[in-house]
């Protein structure tokens, strides 16, 4: 029964390197409504991007249609490194725009500045920008940009009576861009001035390693909707709140400000985020690292259904989408092993990776896996995953595979299988191939997807 909430309507999926879980959101998709005629992804003709070396340029992409009709991409490279004073590798985010050819990406001023260092006369709060992974997520939405750095640190003190610390921890912070980038807001929802005396004793709901923003959404009514592992206890955390409280607050001025409207999973009954219900949760290091996929009940943060993975070590779980692929009307879940190894037929083992598609059948089960397994050595196939929408328009969504280290160049490949009434085309329907040079060494194509917008404005949906 549980899992027709995980309708189109309630979808949310995972993807967060952390220590036990990755975790995640994903939005449903809309994209049902376009005038789709037919497959319109120029693989001939692809568009050319690259960032600054060894950046992880293109770890995370979006799409960005401001008003004005011309697309963008917006493309994370959380180890770029910038210009901000004293900051080591903080990372950057790009705006890149569409067109054929290619054109120069360009730095997007989110934050120029260094570590802030407020000194007050009973407290002090520093915050700690190297190696951050600012743009390990983007997300766009009509003009806003949201784009996150989930290992930024902070440390708050307090001198009141005696001297009290929060200690330096990764909070994790999201940086939201305004008004055709003319205004930028700051939205850290675990950032806070909870103080520890003794380290080795828990404080209850203590966030103060919570690593906001390893997975984040801009819903259609605007709030921002950030995942956080919560490593230190192992829980998920979700936090949502709307923009405008965001721009109200002003958390780049005032860092310890708690954002009033703000919503937890983890809060107790009263401020459940009604549009939460369940979520999905990738643990590719879980049951003797043979992965599992958890969907979790968001509100008391309890497993309700666990799949297991095939094999040890294949990191089942690290990517995840939900999706309907047959059009019953009860999402499905696609799941990848990129690390998956197979026995080759001259008796050597090679490691291809693979992605097996879950169809429910019925509300909470699921059929026997359909399993699509790769082609490349070491190619991590299934690194990525993307729902495409219904791209050919026949009534059944269609999903982009990423093999981001695929191909004879290494510089990875997407892979597009068309959905039908039993799962997905054994075969990709198209593949493509990485846009960027081979001496530009974080290539990284197919990294991470996002699909089912009308990028070139064409009526057909694009992809990257
Ligand atoms: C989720 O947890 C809440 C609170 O414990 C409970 O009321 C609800 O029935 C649970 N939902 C499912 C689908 O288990
Ligand atoms: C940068 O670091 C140096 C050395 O630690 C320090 O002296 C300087 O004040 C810092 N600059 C800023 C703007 O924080
Ligand atoms: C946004 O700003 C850029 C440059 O500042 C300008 O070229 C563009 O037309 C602006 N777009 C809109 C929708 O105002
Ligand atoms: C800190 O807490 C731990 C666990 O409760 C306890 O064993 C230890 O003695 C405490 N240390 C101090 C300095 O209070
Ligand atoms: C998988 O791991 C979870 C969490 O540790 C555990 O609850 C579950 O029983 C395990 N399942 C199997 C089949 O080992």
């Amino acid at each position: 029964m549980f899992l027709e909430m995980f309708s189109p309507k309630t979808v949310r999926v995972a993807s967060i390197p952390c220590l036990y879980y990755f975790l995640g959101i994903l939005p449903f998709s809309h994209f049902l409504f376009l005038q789709i005629h037919a497959f319109n992804l120029d693989a001939d003709k692809p568009v050319i991007y690259s960032g600054p070396e060894r950046s992880y340029f293109g770890f995370s992409i979006d799409f960005y249609l401001p008003g004005n009709g011309t697309p963008y991409l917006v493309v994370g490279a959380p180890k770029a490194q910038t210009e901000q004073v004293n900051v080591t590798e903080g990372g950057a985010v790009f705006l890149c725009p569409w067109a054929v050819g290619g054109s120069p990406c360009v730095l997007i001023p989110f934050d120029t500045e260094g570590n802030r260092n407020l000194n007050l006369a009973l407290e002090s709060m520093k915050d700690y920008k190297s190696n951050q992974w600012f743009g390990a997520t983007v997300k766009a939405d009509k003009d806003k940009l949201l784009a996150c750095a989930p290992l930024y640190h902070w440390k708050y003190v307090t001198r009141y009576m005696v001297e009290k610390t929060s200690g330096l921890t990764p909070v994790g912070t999201c940086l939201i861009a305004l008004q055709n980038f003319s205004s930028y807001a700051e939205y850290s929802p675990c950032r806070s001035t909870t103080v520890v005396i003794n380290e080795s004793k828990p404080i209850p709901s203590d966030r103060r390693y919570c690593e906001a923003g390893w997975s984040s959404e801009i819903t259609k009514d605007g709030d921002i909707v950030l995942g956080a592992p919560v490593c230190y206890f192992g829980q998920g955390l979700i936090a949502t709140t709307n923009i405008e409280q965001i721009v109200q607050t002003d958390q780049r001025k005032s860092p310890e400000a708690i954002i009033s409207q703000q919503r937890q999973s983890t809060d107790a009954k009263g401020s459940k985020d009604n549009s939460y219900e369940e979520f999905l949760v990738g643990a590719p290091g879980q049951n003797d690292t043979k992965g599992s996929v958890i969907i979790m009940n968001s509100t008391n943060i309890k497993a309700i259904h666990n799949i297991i993975g095939e094999q040890v070590a294949s990191y089942f779980g690290s990517a995840v989408a939900v999706l309907d692929i047959n059009n019953d009307g009860r999402d499905d879940i696609v799941v990848g092993a990129p690390l998956y190894i197979i026995h080759s037929p001259d008796g050597q083992l090679h490691e291809v990776g693979r992605v097996y598609i879950y169809l429910q059948d019925q509300p909470g089960q699921f059929r026997q896996p359909q399993k699509l397994t790769g082609t490349y050595r070491f190619g991590r196939y299934g690194n990525a995953l993307g729902n495409l929408g219904d791209l050919n328009r026949d009534g059944f969504n269609d999903v982009a595979v990423g093999a981001p280290f695929a191909g004879e160049d290494g510089n990875g490949r997407v892979y597009i299988y068309t959905g039908h009434a039993s799962g997905l085309d054994q075969k990709p329907r198209q593949e493509l191939m990485g846009p960027w040079a081979s001496d530009s060494g974080s290539a990284r194509f197919g990294f991470s997807l996002r699909g089912g917008s009308d990028i070139d404005a064409n009526e057909y949906p694009g992809d990257v």
